[in-house]
């Protein structure tokens, strides 16, 4: 079972991925693939398709695509629930200490990282990022 983890673009600002990377590697999740990219527009509505109708919609998209975001294929059992926990809630103020949003998010606009939320999720974001992963 695979999932993605992405590092958002707060954080790449913040030039914290590589202390996010050592939390994925000290929690012991294997990586598969990794990957930095900069997402258009119409691939960064597509990623997000399920929040189009939302109010947070436009800042979201435009925050995605404001700078270079760096993709993680994790792999392992139940690495889907494992990995949304290791992250935290979606509001870093109400996340669990110590998780990736409590540590380095700021907002919920600006939270430092995302995580597939379903194993058919997983598959669909993990294509935005690899051929084969
Ligand atoms: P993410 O896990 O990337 O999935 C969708 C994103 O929308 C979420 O993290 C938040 O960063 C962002 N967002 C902005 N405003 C809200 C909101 N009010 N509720 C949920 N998500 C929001």
């Amino acid at each position: 079972m695979k999932t993605l983890l992405m590092i958002k673009p707060d954080a790449v600002k913040k030039k914290v991925v590589g202390k996010i990377i050592s939390m994925v590697e000290e929690r012991g999740f294997d990586i598969k693939d990794m990957r930095m990219k900069r997402f258009t527009r119409e691939e960064a509505e597509r990623f997000y398709e399920v929040h189009r109708n939302r109010p947070f919609f436009e800042e979201l998209v435009r925050f995605i695509t404001s700078g270079p975001v760096v993709g993680l294929c994790l792999e392992g059992d139940d690495i889907v629930e494992r990995v949304r926990k290791f992250i935290g809630a979606t509001d870093p103020s109400k996340a669990e200490p110590c998780t990736v949003r409590a540590l380095y998010g700021t907002d919920i606009s600006h939270n430092a990282v995302h995580a597939s939320d379903s194993a058919e999720n997983a598959e669909r974001e993990l294509k935005f990022f690899f051929e084969n992963c």
